[in-house]
């Protein structure tokens, strides 16, 4: 027994709107949502297991309100990761949350809103819209060129005349792994300021996997650029819920107006720190996963497909004449992948080097040359 959910007196924008939906199905090959396919050493689940413990014996006590030791945990990681001639990242240029959409919806939150516009560049991850419309802040976007880069010409005239007060450009871009040229984000960012109505969030969920540096280095003097990053995917850490981003110190105080008191809990802070520890093991298996992605590229293209070359955890494979069927043909061998609705694309996500090979295989019999 149950009524429409449109017949509540929920907002207009709500009415009839799909919630977010990567179908979640128990298969041998999981490779469709950008997770790290190797569960946490066990060094690491070691240290998380004694650290929440001490956590527990807390758990009668609010946590700490600002997370301050897993931010300065975080400052030392980007710090050592994205190194700016002498520039520290500090705690007071970190936050954290659970999960970068998390991070994303508080500074739509706060630089958002009914009467505001947020401009993206399509096709691009599917949150930053939605988030934008629970928000209430409109939502433009611009249509990347055939290569998937964004059009820099185009994308200053529109933030001239539309005047957007939120930008994201999200590099390495899901769900087409390209990355944005840091000059190019340097060119949108002047822009924006040149309005004089806006910030800058570059999403970069995917960091790690990239030949470029971080759009972090180009921090110092631009304090409307705010980047955003996720222990979700290098650190293998869907699960743990832990995003954060890097800005000037004015940014992560007006986030603490908005944020709830006490989000981030003592045991999600507990396991973040416990991560840290372990960057070296962690950074160590991003560079075995890039081979994975390396493999799936190489093999759509022999095969006869068009994969696009990728900075990312996954890759965008073109020339499916069919892709829903392809999806289904795959599944029906236990291989889960991404349709996400581009025409002929389907999006495959870099696995174990045994997911990799059930992959592979499973392509070569859907090659368009067969
Ligand atoms: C580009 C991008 N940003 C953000 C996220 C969200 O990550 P989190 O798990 O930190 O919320 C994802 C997840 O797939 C993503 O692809």
């Amino acid at each position: 027994m149950s009524i429409d959910p449109n017949d509540l007196p929920i907002r207009e924008d709500l009415k009839g709107v799909a919630e977010y939906g990567a179908p979640m199905l128990d298969v041998a090959v999981q490779i469709n949502t950008n997770e790290n396919p190797s569960p946490p050493a066990e060094e690491l689940v070691a240290e998380i297991s004694e650290l929440v413990a001490q956590a527990a014996t807390t758990l009668n006590r609010y946590p700490d309100r600002d997370a301050i030791e897993l931010r300065t945990a975080l400052a030392e990681y980007i710090t050592q990761q994205s190194a700016i001639p002498g520039q520290l990242i500090e705690v007071d240029n970190v936050w954290v949350a659970n999960g970068s959409n998390e991070v994303l919806q508080q500074l739509l939150q706060v630089f958002g809103g009914a009467g505001r516009l947020a401009l993206g560049f399509e096709p691009t991850y599917s949150m930053h819209k939605i988030i934008s419309r629970g928000t209430q802040t409109d939502y433009l976007s611009i249509t990347r060129d055939g290569n998937y880069g964004i059009p820099i010409e185009e994308a200053v005239s529109e933030i001239r005349s539309k005047r957007p007060a939120v930008v994201f450009v999200c590099s390495p871009n899901n769900p087409t792994g390209t990355s944005t040229p840091l000059e190019d984000i340097a060119t949108i960012y002047d822009a924006i300021v040149e309005t004089d109505t806006g910030v800058l969030i570059v999403d970069e969920a995917y960091v790690e996997f990239s030949h470029q540096d971080s759009a972090v280095t180009l921090l110092p003097k631009r304090p409307r650029l705010i980047v955003s990053r996720t222990m979700s995917k290098a650190f293998a850490y869907a699960g743990a819920r832990i995003g954060y981003c890097v800005a000037d110190p004015a940014v992560i105080e007006v986030i603490k107006r908005v944020r709830l008191p006490y989000h981030l809990s003592a045991v999600t802070q507990a396991v973040g720190i416990a991560a840290l520890r372990h960057v070296e093991a962690q950074l160590r298996a991003v560079e075995e996963l890039k081979v994975q992605r390396d493999r799936i590229f190489e093999a759509a293209r022999v095969s006869g497909f068009q994969p696009v070359p990728s900075d990312a955890n996954f890759v965008l494979i073109e020339g499916f004449e069919d892709p829903s069927s392809a999806w289904q043909t795959l599944l029906d061998q236990g291989i889960l992948v991404r349709d996400v609705g581009l025409p002929g694309c389907l999006r495959v996500t870099a696995g174990t080097i045994e997911e990799t090979s059930a992959f592979v295989d499973a392509l070569a019999k859907l090659a368009p040359t067969n």
